[in-house]
């Protein structure tokens, strides 16, 4: 049994011994080796974290599981989140577990299928409003101020706790900080996480260096770029939709202090490291997971030099959340009658 991020690194959460202590499996992701595209990009090393393998499909689950037994803690009944999906699937799911209330709002027809039915199915309460997340997160934080309900967007500093457990796993992993790492970033909480945990475990001797912080934004949702809020983020990649994210500062700060970069990708660039992860490598990540490749092949292919470098993009949510995406650019498959014949035919060997 997997012992879960609560367990498994304690002594580095704000836990006490009232923290009630569970797991729901979450943690301890795969970090796989490329076999294609470490050469296509000119990497030393290449690897992939796979947070769609949290019990919930996204990294989020760090993140909740604090959160959710701290506000246990606290004596807390009820949860709240504004989501543009994978946060309110997360909250939905520990909720349901600690027996407490999830109240999730989301942006109303912008949030993949697959989430929804995850929020539906978990039980949460769900309001959906005609707007998007930054006006969602504004009412959430209203609502939360001033009604006996528990924030758990990542504005909530336990969050943030869980989620840099991340960055303790690729160090535990590999023996030290990667050079580079690659991450989408729209609310700008999970960059600040794991910037976090590689300087503590700086700090503590467990490593003997920090990465480069490579964050990506949608370029229709690129507010920390451009340098302004983005009134109506557009992107294909729905997860990053945010044209004000609540820790823009904290973002900033990791970019500069790890001699990093954020920059932007198009949803063209997004849907080509979509489909290459998935086509050259087998990882089905979701849209806006694809952003931390498509950053790295933007800068190799604009000419920047990771030989002999150890370089992690993080893959953030499972790609069957957004199936509709892949179903979409499919087209009709030919149907032929169930005879050998005609199958042999259509595959060429006859
Ligand atoms: N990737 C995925 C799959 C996400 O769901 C999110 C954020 C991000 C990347 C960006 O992380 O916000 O910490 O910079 N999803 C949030 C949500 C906003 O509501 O599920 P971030």
């Amino acid at each position: 049994m997997k012992s879960g991020v609560l367990a498994r690194y304690k002594d580095y959460l704000n836990l006490t011994p009232q923290t009630p202590m569970f797991s729901m499996g979450e943690g301890d992701t795969p970090l796989v080796r490329s076999r294609t595209l470490e050469k296509e990009t000119g990497c030393g090393e290449l690897y992939f974290k796979l947070e769609g393998c949290n019990p919930t499909g996204s990294f989020k689950d760090r993140g909740m599981v604090v959160a959710v037994a701290k506000a246990m803690e606290a004596g807390s009944k009820a949860i709240m989140c504004a989501s543009t999906g994978n946060t309110s699937a997360s909250a939905a799911a520990y909720a349901a577990y600690c027996g407490l209330t999830a109240i999730i709002m989301v942006p109303e027809g912008k949030i993949a299928p697959g989430k929804l039915a995850q929020a539906i199915v978990y039980g949460a309460k769900i309001v959906q409003i005609d707007g998007n997340f930054d006006q969602a997160l504004h009412l959430v934080l209203k609502l939360t101020e001033t009604h006996p309900v528990t924030l758990v967007n990542s504005l909530n500093p336990h969050r943030i706790e869980g989620q840099k457990t991340a960055a303790f796993e690729i160090i535990d992993v590999l023996g030290d900080a990667p050079d580079f790492q690659f991450i989408p970033v729209g609310n700008a909480g999970n960059i600040t996480a794991y910037w976090k945990g590689y300087v503590e475990y700086y700090k503590s001797g467990k490593a003997k260096r920090r990465p480069k912080m490579m964050g990506f934004q949608a370029e229709g949702a690129a507010p920390i770029v451009r340098g302004h809020i983005v009134e109506q983020p557009q992107t294909i990649a729905t997860a990053i939709r945010i044209g004000n994210p609540a820790s823009w500062h904290k973002a900033e700060a990791a970019r500069d202090e790890s001699g990093g970069i954020i920059d932007m990708v198009s949803d063209a660039q997004i849907l080509e490291a979509y489909h290459l992860m998935a086509t050259k490598e087998g990882i089905f990540g979701e849209p806006a997971s694809a952003a931390s490749l498509a950053g790295l092949l933007k800068l190799s292919r604009q000419g920047s030099d990771f030989s002999g470098k150890r370089v992690v993009c993080i893959v953030t949510g499972n790609g069957l959340k957004d199936a509709d995406i892949a179903l979409k650019d499919a087209g009709q498959f030919a149907r032929i009658s169930p005879k050998m014949e005609d199958v042999e035919k259509m595959l060429g060997w006859r």
